[in-house]
């Protein structure tokens, strides 16, 4: 039976085909990942009382429950078309759960190494049942990363981390969606910043549809030009960059790579992130900063997210909206801006640290009316 003829949305390489470097015969390994919401704060922004618009881009809404999906598809595609047999990644939880997804499509083998009791039970979970070999290890991510890029020297694993090209291009995606769900650029974007693969990925996205020149060069085979260079603008500007850290973790803003990086955030729970000067080129380029939050403040972001927007996501992702409206109360944001801010990824990664700053808990109720509408009109 062939396919269907209705529409149905088949992921950011279908979509973006002629921006990105996918051969033409290449069997594309998808979840049908990206086409995320880019939902408006208005309560938030009601409430701070400035006359801007907040948007956030909820990457929880890709299959595996964060951005990562949208890098992952292109180097699990890539690699697969070169016949690797097993990819492999250092990872504080996220990029392990879309490795090991995007695997058991392709049909080969993930090495997944984590921080051992460092990483969100939903994402080893994830990484578990997809059927990645997990590796966890008395080091931290950044130990992790240095492994995973001497181990592929000596043995038959394609890097599947953001030091490999494909997966900042498959994350550029996102800066092309928000520009097509707002018919402009953003005047301000933030994110969290770890690895700083992302920051990285959005820039590159940025200046590809204000076609600029993009931060990195790709060559599809055959062909001598990069291939990001033939495009027409498709709008005139790029957003400021804002990039925020946890405040122990957060080489950015030190200016130096940190030895120990400690947050609640484990996912950017990061010292000596791989795409350094990418990030550097973002934050000078767009004019734009780095900054960090306490975990006090990233928790308290992550509920106010919760409780006056519905939206659920991680503390790492949090940080992007504490960061920003922190820098809108402190002034430093014109009325009028159009700002957006990545969530990325989804709440339910790590429902303990969420249980566990709850201020209420269950109410024990009898099974009865009488009882549950007592607890109606004792917490109206
Ligand atoms: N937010 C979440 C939820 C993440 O999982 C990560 C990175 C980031 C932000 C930071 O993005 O590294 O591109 O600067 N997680 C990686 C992982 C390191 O292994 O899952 P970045």
């Amino acid at each position: 039976m062939g396919d269907l003829e209705g529409f149905r949305y088949s992921g950011l390489i279908e979509r973006y085909r002629d921006r990105l470097p996918v051969d033409k015969d290449s069997k594309i390994i998808s979840l049908s990942e990206g086409d995320t919401p880019l939902i408006r704060l208005d309560n938030l922004m009601g409430e701070i009382g400035h006359d801007i618009q907040l948007y956030a881009k909820f990457e929880g809404a890709n299959p595996t429950g964060s951005f990562k999906d949208r890098g992952m598809t292109m180097a699990v595609t890539q690699a697969a078309n070169e016949g690797a047999q097993a990819i492999i990644c250092a990872s504080t939880g996220n990029t392990s759960a879309s490795a090991a997804a995007y695997a058991a499509r392709a049909g080969i083998k993930a090495f997944v190494i984590i921080p051992e009791g460092k990483i969100a039970l939903g994402k080893l979970a994830q990484a578990m049942i997809q059927g990645a070999i997990v590796l966890q290890i008395e080091g931290n991510f950044d130990d992790g990363m240095q492994i995973v890029k001497d181990i592929a020297d000596v043995a038959p694993v394609k890097i599947v981390n953001s030091v490999n090209p494909y997966r900042l291009q498959g994350q550029k995606t996102a800066s092309f969606e928000i520009i097509d769900a707002l018919g402009r650029a953003p005047d301000y974007h933030a994110l969290p910043v770890g690895n700083a693969g992302n920051i990285s990925a959005y820039w590159a996205g940025f200046c590809e549809y204000a076609a600029k020149q993009p931060v990195q060069e790709y060559r599809r085979a055959g062909e001598s030009e990069p291939f990001a260079y033939k495009f027409a603008p498709v709008v005139d500007s790029v957003p400021v960059i804002c990039g925020y850290q946890a405040e122990l973790a957060n080489p950015f803003v030190q200016r130096e790579m940190i030895v120990e990086p400690e947050t609640i955030a484990t996912a950017i729970r990061i010292g000596r992130p791989q795409s350094w000067e990418f990030a550097w080129a973002a934050h000078d380029e767009s004019g734009g900063w780095f900054d960090s939050l306490s975990d006090h403040e990233i928790l308290q972001a992550q509920a106010l997210l919760a409780e006056r927007e519905g939206l659920f996501c991680e503390p790492a992702s949090a940080i992007s909206v504490g960061g920003i409206l922190r820098d809108i109360r402190r002034g430093k944001i014109a009325d009028g801006s159009v700002i957006t801010a990545t969530l990325t990824g989804h709440g339910l990664k790590d429902p303990d640290t969420a249980i566990q700053q709850c201020k209420t808990s269950p109410l024990s109720v009898s099974a009865n009316v009488d009882s549950v509408k007592r607890a109606i009109l004792d917490n109206l």
